[in-house]
């Protein structure tokens, strides 16, 4: 079959890498792709944000599949227009996708079907949302409703820097048109962990628990940031706790959203937070973590194309997955600055020689230039990541790897996987 992805980050390496080594593709296209992507699919110069350009490119090619990676092309519909168009995709429904595009949404429809987490107040009153604030305390949290590149979320440890944040989304508009509406929510307290899980519609099949690190600097210190590590599986989410997860969050939200009339078909991320009663959602993500995926893809050991079209065409019940044993970890190489501002165009010296049994270094903002020297054209930009029998083992493997880059111009935090090493 003749497959397209959409999407450039690391993500959609990892997913590259995994659809290339189906036997069921005959052609591979990533559109727009990077550096990396290009050892495995054939890139296409298209934006994520062009469905236009995108549905086109499919109809002329013939493409029998596509993959769409990131959460803006699923919240401004290029699902329901390849439908449209007669083009099997895999990803929810712009009425789907919902559960990551608005966090209001999000938090009614939870408490629409008792699905546990933060208590909250929505608002789209700027005094309202003081009020409400002063009344119950910091730390609190603030949410910009819309999506904001995963950096709309301010956890405020006084009421004056919550009352801050207010201001910098609805008055002076931070975060753009997401910020017209705000969340305000109870901070909640526990260990963080990702949870992703497929869904057709109606049957859900867990995939495997992962952690990430979201603070650029070692000890989880310093501002947000997409991601700047992640591992599988999380400890923290055993067998028993994966169990509960699926019968608490995921299986009534799929249930819910059929309900409503928003059939919710493609991967259901949910961010967690573990607490002493059990896991309470964060926030939902419609699509797979970037870099949670290349953890997962790593240790994925079935034919992960099979499983992505059984979610289409709603029969996942059939569909069984295997997993590698042993730990994957992947370290997220960024550009000096990120996550403000950062060069672009620095070059990077062996990357693919880094690369040895095990561990893969997944590409996200890289190019290739005319002289074919590897060239830094994002914040986040390689992702090394390899298995080993544990986090601590796998954490090893990826930083030899990571120190045989040689890319002045770029960091990693020096301590992925310091939960999970410690658990060990
Ligand atoms: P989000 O973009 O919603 O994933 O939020 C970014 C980060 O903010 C999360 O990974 C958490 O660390 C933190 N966070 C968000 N909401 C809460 C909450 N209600 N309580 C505590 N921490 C939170
Ligand atoms: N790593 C978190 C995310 O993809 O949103």
């Amino acid at each position: 079959m003749r497959v397209l992805v959409v999407g450039s980050g690391g993500r959609e390496h990892a997913l590259c890498w995994a659809i290339s080594a189906s036997p069921l593709v005959d052609a591979l296209y990533c559109a727009p792709g990077n550096a990396g992507i290009a050892r495995e699919a054939t890139c296409v110069p298209i934006p994520v944000d062009d469905l236009d350009g995108l549905v086109a490119f499919a109809q002329s090619e013939r493409i029998d599949f596509v993959v769409v990676g990131p959460e803006g092309p699923l919240v401004a519909g290029l699902v329901d227009r390849l439908t449209d168009a007669g083009i099997k995709a895999f990803g929810p429904t712009a009425a789907a996708a919902a559960l990551e595009g608005s966090k209001a949404f999000t938090k009614d429809f939870c408490a629409r079907h008792n699905i546990p987490t933060a208590a909250y107040g929505r608002f789209t009153d700027a005094d309202a949302a003081k009020t409400y604030i002063r009344q119950q305390g910091a730390p609190i949290v603030v949410k910009a409703d819309g999506l904001a590149a995963g950096k709309g979320v301010v956890v405020a440890e006084t009421l004056d820097d919550a009352l801050a944040a207010v201001d910098a989304m609805m008055a002076d508009k931070a975060f753009g048109e997401a910020g017209t509406e705000i969340v305000v929510e109870e901070f909640m307290t526990g260990e963080e962990a990702s949870f992703f899980a497929l869904a057709d519609g109606e049957s859900v099949l867990p995939l495997a628990g992962a952690q990430d690190h979201k603070r650029v600097g070692d000890g989880d210190t310093g501002p947000n940031t997409g991601g700047m590590g992640a591992y599988s599986p999380a400890p923290v989410v055993d067998h028993a706790m994966a169990k509960r997860i699926m019968a608490e969050i995921i299986e009534p939200t799929v249930a819910g959203m059929k309900s409503e009339g928003r059939t919710f078909k493609g991967v259901l991320f949910a961010g967690l937070m573990i607490g002493p009663d059990g896991p309470r959602l964060i926030e939902y993500n419609a699509r797979f973590g970037d870099p949670e995926c290349q953890a997962l893809m790593m240790r994925l050991k079935s034919d992960l194309l099979p499983a992505l079209i059984a979610v289409s065409d709603g029969q996942l019940a059939h569909v069984d997955l295997r997993w590698d044993d042993r730990a994957a970890l992947c370290v997220v190489m960024a550009a000096n600055g990120y996550p403000g501002d950062y060069r672009k165009g620095t070059e990077i010296f062996g990357a693919d020689a880094a690369e040895t049994d095990g561990t893969v270094v997944f590409h996200a903002g890289t190019t290739r230039d005319p002289d074919g020297r590897l060239r830094a054209i994002g914040g986040r930009v390689l992702g090394v990541t390899a298995l080993g029998a544990d986090a601590a083992e796998a954490g090893r493997r990826a930083y030899a790897a990571v120190d045989r880059i040689d890319w002045p111009s770029g960091f990693c935090r020096r301590d992925i996987g310091w939960r999970a090493v410690a658990r060990d």
